[in-house]
């Protein structure tokens, strides 16, 4: 190179870093950019210049190059186009992140505002294929903006697909992140089915590499092996949070009606869900795969009597172990041996849900015995009548306490084994009297409907993090809460209430069992924030 053109470039992170010491390492004379002062210190390439600031980058840059991590970041660096009004008039400024591509036509606009020239250029290959030259890159602006910045892409890629006008370089890159995704996330997909069948996950894979199904995503994919190459710890993590980036941004390309896209969409994100799977397990070493079906533990609250009971042996038939919670230790441990006695795996613990300390100490009791509890079901409850201009201060509490404080309480303190697991299911028991109203509970019916809200608020806070939480709102369920001289005080009878009732017929606590089964299993992931009314039909949703 005659002259050495001045290369500006800002986001000096896993990916950025080797493109600015590949463009120093073949003429270019790169000033180098990060406001991260730890990242900026890494960066030791022989004859370059470190710059914090990136407004004084790019006051210096002929040709600039942009690779922050987030459309945030990105926006933020633009500064509502100042970053381009710093630029000298005639320089060129290339993008590099995977974004937006709307953002990055947003973008061109301020940059042409600016007389600076504007392409997105998605980048594919990673680190190590920058710093030999041989990305490939998606590039997307005018021909002849695109004609000015080739010495920049061609030190850069061994392929240059120039695919149209600014934004058509990150919709490829986004077209190919999905395949990377169908790659990845399908043999991550299949190595977890290999799980299921007892296989030794690497032992599996070593077998399928030796085979047609061989490929760099198969090899790379999680396993009990490390990650290799550059920042191992945490890659699978990384990777995880680089392809939802992109999973996001591809549903902005798909006109929604489109429901091959959708369909298309919906498929990458349960691929996603293996990748986030296998990155926890890398983490934290544990167990690859989803928890099976027999290796989960659930903790049923209430579980000495009536519903609970109920969802406990059906639980523990699903093949879960049962943490079976009730006050009544009594109850619970004859609940329990119930269950050990079919051959399944329970305990009793006796706590009341109101007591921080006392569930603090059943969860740790039942975690040691029989693992980290995954399965939460919020059912015990009490029930309390008065009318309205009757009721205490006292009365209001402790139905308070118990049902809405409770379920608080036991949620937050097995929560944490649910986020190390990044998979849980929650289900807690509310009434269909918190959707219809009863006269003489009011402080019951609104501790329930308290619990439906609760719901969906840890609904849309858990789901990131692979957690649902969904409500059952039982109708009337034959047992002590629903007994004779308890209708009674509702003022109504057994015959009337199953004349209002479409299926007539009151509830059986396994009614509501079936449902918690459902909603806890592995194919109800989809399902959260939601009120399941069990209720045969009092209720219609
Ligand atoms: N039965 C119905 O018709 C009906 C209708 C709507 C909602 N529900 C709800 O379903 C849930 C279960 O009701 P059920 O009918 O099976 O009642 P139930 O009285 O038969 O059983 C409730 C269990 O919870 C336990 N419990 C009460 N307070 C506790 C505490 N502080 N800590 C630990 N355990 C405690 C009790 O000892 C009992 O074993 C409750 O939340 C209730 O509000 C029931």
């Amino acid at each position: 190179m005659s002259q050495k053109i001045k290369a500006g470039f800002i986001g000096l992170g896993s990916l950025g870093a080797p493109i600015a010491r590949r463009l120093a390492r073949t003429g270019f004379d790169v000033i180098a950019c990060d406001i991260a002062p730890q990242m900026l210190e890494a960066f030791d390439e022989p004859g370059t210049t470190r710059e914090r600031d990136p407004v004084a980058t790019a006051r210096q840059s002929d040709m600039l190059g942009v690779c922050v991590r987030t459309d945030e970041q990105l926006r933020s660096l633009a500064g509502g186009g100042s970053l381009f009004a710093a630029m000298p008039k005639g320089s060129l400024f290339i993008l590099h992140s995977t974004v937006a591509p709307d953002l990055a036509r947003q973008l061109a606009e301020q940059a042409h505002a600016a007389g600076v020239g504007f392409i997105d250029a998605g980048v594919s290959g990673g680190g190590p294929a920058a710093i030999e030259g041989k990305l490939s890159l998606f590039v997307g602006g005018e021909p002849s903006v695109v004609e000015r910045a080739m010495p920049w892409l061609q030190a850069l890629g061994k392929s240059i697909a120039h695919l149209g006008p600014v934004g058509r370089g990150l919709e490829a890159k986004l077209l190919n992140n999905l395949v990377s995704i169908a790659n990845y996330g399908m043999s991550a997909a299949i190595l977890d089915l290999g799980d299921k069948l007892h296989f030794d996950r690497e032992q599996l894979r070593q077998a399928l590499m030796a085979g047609s199904a061989q490929g760099f995503a198969l090899q790379a994919v999680p396993g009990p092996l490390r990650p290799r190459g550059p920042g191992a710890p945490g890659a699978f993590d990384s990777l995880y949070e680089l392809l939802k980036k992109d999973v996001d941004h591809a549903r902005l390309l798909a006109p929604a009606a489109d429901v091959s896209m959708a369909a298309l969409l919906a498929s990458c994100q349960s691929m996603l869900d293996h990748i986030q799977r296998a990155a926890a397990a890398d983490q934290g070493g544990r167990s690859l795969s989803p928890p099976s079906e027999g290796g989960r533990v659930a903790l049923v609250t209430g579980a000495a009597a009536g519903i609970g009971r109920a969802v406990a042996l059906r639980l523990a038939r699903e093949g879960m172990s049962v943490g079976v919670l009730d006050l009544n230790l009594e109850g619970a441990e004859s609940v329990a041996t119930e269950i050990n006695a079919r051959g399944g795996r329970a305990m009793a613990l006796g706590a009341s849900i109101a007591d921080r300390a006392q569930v603090t100490a059943a969860v740790a009791k039942l975690r040691a015995a029989l693992g980290p509890v995954t399965v939460l079901i919020n059912n015990a409850g009490m029930t309390a009548f008065a009318p309205f201009e009757e009721l205490t201060d006292e009365s209001w509490d402790r139905v308070m306490t118990v049902n809405l404080k409770g379920t608080f309480i036991v949620t937050q303190v097995v929560l944490p084994d649910m986020k190390a697991a990044r998979w849980g299911r929650i289900v807690n028991i509310s009434s269909s009297s918190a959707q219809v109203g009863t006269p003489a509970m009011s402080h019951y019916v609104a501790s329930k409907g308290a619990i439906i809200a609760l719901t969906r608020s840890l609904a849309r806070e858990l789901g990131p993090h692979g957690i649902t939480v969904n409500n059952i709102p039982p109708g009337s369920v034959m047992n002590t809460l629903m007994s004779e001289a308890n209708r009674d005080r509702m003022q109504i009878s057994q015959e009337e209430l199953i004349r209002t009732l479409p299926v007539r017929r009151t509830g059986e606590p396994e009614d509501i069992a079936n449902a918690c089964a459902w909603l806890v299993a592995e194919g109800s992931g989809y399902v959260t924030g939601q009120t399941i009314g069990v209720n045969g039909g009092r209720v219609m949703a």
